[in-house]
């Protein structure tokens, strides 16, 4: 027996239609178990600025902060929704959650499930075993190249004076100049790290040899931010002498990546590298449409499908919602470890389950696989497997 407190910020353009089939889930769950979710649901994103003025209601951040046990973010991005000062609109919601939040971990699980193509030479191909690709990609959150930006946001998300980074002289420059410094601390770094090295204790290893490794990725043979980020890396990794050690700078893993995702389990980068990297590994599991992910902090946590709010297909009923679906697992992934409560981590397996054995059954998909199901379509399809497993226990 378990309640919890959502908030469901469905944000912008598809945003709003993955949010619906994510709500279905913890509905579905609500309805046949005895843990219980109350769901705020809070408008929010660039739309919602340029209908409002606001970027989310006032108090909705201390909302988040204060009341939520944890939170459901569908996507933010408008075109051409921009604040005054340039920044993106919406950009309290995401970005100053991350940073005000200080959830320092974006944890992106890249898994290829049984039956799903994918598209890496632009046909949809098998070719790869499923068994094949099965990471997790962590991305440090709250610092690196979007540390400005990040703060800034957090700053405005908690009704503060903005913030812009210190000027820098660059000799050798001309014209204008506009830059984003890069600042990496050994506090952030480490503990991004550690909870890496903890993650690849509860994994199977990587698929290739079943051995427990953690990827350092970085581009230390050219920044300073990078050489600390490595050197954090190897402090952290002295305390686990039984995983596997693993070094790649970020350009050679990308064509690592894309060649042999079968050598990677756990993988820890900086901000920036993970934004890029982890849209690339998303081809291996069969597009965006399969990306989840969640922002993890000590205290908090926001979940989120990585894909953002595809405007062209906003309002058409077409985008994969597995992402969120599986976006809600981690979720409750998360609050079941937290509160030792078993049976909710169950539940989440099952979902786990119900998804795996929809994309196995193959009938019921959505566009980005080569489908032409709808995205309520799959969600309730998925929900509807849900419910048969929750019956049975
Ligand atoms: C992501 C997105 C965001 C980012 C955008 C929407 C600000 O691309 O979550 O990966 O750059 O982090
Ligand atoms: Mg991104």
């Amino acid at each position: 027996m378990s309640d919890h407190l959502i908030a469901v910020l469905p944000g912008d353009g598809t945003g709003k239609e993955v949010a619906i089939e994510a709500q279905r889930i913890l509905d579905t769950i609500q309805q046949h178990t005895n843990h219980g979710f109350e769901q705020t649901v809070i408008q929010c994103g660039g739309q919602h600025y340029l209908d409002t003025g606001e970027e989310w209601a006032e108090g909705s951040f201390d909302f988040c902060r204060d009341e939520a046990d944890a939170i459901f973010m569908g996507a933010i991005g408008q075109p051409g929704a921009r604040l005054p000062n340039g920044d993106l609109a919406g950009g309290s919601v995401i970005l100053g959650m991350r940073s005000g939040l200080d959830l320092y971990a974006n944890v992106r699980p890249i898994r290829l499930y049984e039956g799903v193509p994918h598209k890496v030479h632009g046909r949809f191909t098998n070719i790869w075993d499923p068994d094949l690709v099965d990471m997790v990609i962590l991305r440090e959150n709250t610092e690196g190249l979007y540390h400005s930006l990040l703060h800034r946001s957090a700053q405005r998300a908690k009704g503060l004076e903005g913030y812009e980074p210190p000027s820098i002289e660059f000799p050798g420059l001309q014209g204008e100049i506009a830059y984003d410094p890069r600042p990496i601390s050994s506090h952030g770094s480490e503990r991004l790290i550690q909870m890496g090295f903890d993650i690849a204790e509860t994994r199977n290893g990587a698929p290739i040899d079943n051995v427990n490794r953690v990827s350092c990725i970085d581009k230390s043979n050219v920044t300073r931010g990078c050489q600390l980020f490595r050197r954090s890396y190897d402090k952290i990794a002295d305390k686990y002498p039984h995983i596997v050690r693993d070094y790649g700078y970020i350009d050679a893993f990308t064509q690592w990546l894309t060649r042999t995702p079968e050598h990677y389990d756990v993988v820890v980068t900086s901000n920036m590298f993970g934004d890029i990297a982890t849209d690339l590994a998303s081809v291996l599991q069969g597009g965006m449409g399969m990306a989840a992910s969640g922002n993890i902090g000590d205290n908090h946590a926001f979940f989120e499908p990585v894909h953002g709010s595809a405007p062209k297909h906003a309002g058409l009923n077409k985008v994969n919602p597995i992402a969120s679906i599986n976006s809600i697992q981690m979720m409750l992934d998360w609050l079941a470890r937290r509160s030792n409560d078993d049976d909710l981590l169950h539940v989440s397996k099952l979902i786990d389950q119900s998804v795996a054995e929809h994309l196995k059954d193959g009938k019921s998909l959505t566009y980005d696989l080569g489908g032409t199901a709808t995205c309520s379509g799959v969600g309730i399809a998925v929900a509807d497997r849900l419910a048969a497993h929750l019956k049975e226990l």
